[in-house]
């Protein structure tokens, strides 16, 4: 037994090799973060686990740590950083698929967080190896500019 907190309900995962990804949208109904590549690669299923972006498909529950603070797109969508990338993304037609806008709104947040408590963290180091599928890098790294 798992317990951690997921938008800060707490969660029970009974079997720890059940895929945080699909704990997310199937047991609790977030949607937002996806699977695309599967691999850890393209970011479409980032979340924050205690403020740390990560990939939730390649994340099993008996990996995050007892009583950690899992965070989904959905809990943090309003907040100014992931309006003013998502709000870029979308003028700049990227939201194509919309596969990615989860991955890329919880990476602004990250990004921004670190940023407000003085981390330096380069725009390329926050999109790692993320991309949007239907545009590609380029239109992460310049939403993530406006953060
Ligand atoms: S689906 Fe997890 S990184 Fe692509």
């Amino acid at each position: 037994m798992r317990r951690f907190f997921v938008n800060d309900a707490l969660h029970e995962a009974p079997d720890d090799n059940e895929n945080l990804l699909e704990v997310m949208r199937r047991s609790l109904g977030l949607r937002a973060a996806a699977r695309g590549c599967n691999d850890g690669t393209c970011g479409s299923c980032r979340v924050l686990i205690d403020g740390e972006v990560v990939h939730a498909c390649s994340r099993t529950t008996g990996s995050i740590a007892e009583h950690a603070r899992v965070v989904s797109y959905e809990h943090i969508a309003q907040r100014e950083p992931v309006v003013a990338a998502l709000s870029f993304f979308d003028r700049e037609r990227s939201t194509r698929c919309k596969l990615c806008v989860a991955g890329l709104g919880v990476t602004a947040c990250a990004l921004a967080s670190a940023r407000a408590a003085g981390v330096t963290m380069s725009t390329d180091a926050a999109v790692g190896t993320a991309a949007c599928m239907c545009t590609g890098r380029g239109s992460w790294r310049r939403a993530l500019a406006v953060v």
